[in-house]
């Protein structure tokens, strides 16, 4: 069964996905553990509830982001990770760590990339006047939201939407993409061709 470790910074809605997933058996995976680099994030919560073990590793204004990295891959090295999932983690990840994990981390990511990446996705694609949106699942690389992509769900944009609206029903399509694509990436039946996991 594959171990997985979840990073988040917030509500934690995706790994809350994630843990019901694995509770109705339909993700054979088991979560060894939740990371933040908040205390007071909500996935926290989520986690201690659902008897997760958690870990916070404060961000420390000024520190060095190479050395941030590097405590977490040791210690998801420790625990025997297979696949390391960011859920709304805010942090961009540093070359060392993603070198030692290479396409053995994921992040979801609320547009269709390449359009829209960074901040506030929904809002970008608002202003820009798209007729879709969604979500995306991607493998992590050096780049911000870049990586290969594993799934994408495609929601539409109604006329009276607003960002809070449109983030809502993304946020439902992401729901079903992320366990989607864990228990995908879990499997070793997809090979990267250039950017294109087959
Ligand atoms: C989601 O929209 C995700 O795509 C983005 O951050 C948000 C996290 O939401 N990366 P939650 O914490 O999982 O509820």
């Amino acid at each position: 069964m594959g171990r997985l470790a979840v990073l988040v910074s917030g509500r934690g809605s995706n790994l809350q996905a994630l843990i019901d997933a694995v509770h109705q058996k339909k993700l054979n995976a088991s979560i060894v553990s939740v990371i933040s680099d908040r205390t007071n994030a909500y996935g926290l919560q989520r986690a201690q509830i659902a008897g997760i073990p958690t870990k916070v590793f404060p961000w420390l204004k000024g520190g060095c982001r190479e050395d941030y990295f590097q405590q977490i891959a040791d210690y998801l090295e420790d625990l025997q990770i297979d696949l390391v999932v960011l859920a709304g983690f805010m942090r961009v990840l540093s070359p060392n760590i993603v070198a030692q994990f290479p396409n053995r981390i994921i992040n979801i990511h609320p547009s269709l990339l390449p359009a829209f990446p960074g901040l506030n996705a929904q809002r970008q694609a608002l202003e820009y006047g798209v007729k879709f949106t969604g979500c995306t699942v991607h493998f992590v690389d050096e780049g911000v939201d870049s990586g290969p992509i594993l799934v994408q769900k495609v929601v539409p944009i109604q006329p009276d939407d607003t960002e809070e609206t449109l983030a809502k029903r993304i946020l439902d399509e992401e729901h079903i993409a992320l366990p989607e694509a864990v228990e995908l990436a879990l499997t070793d039946n997809w090979r990267i061709q250039g950017r294109r996991v087959i």
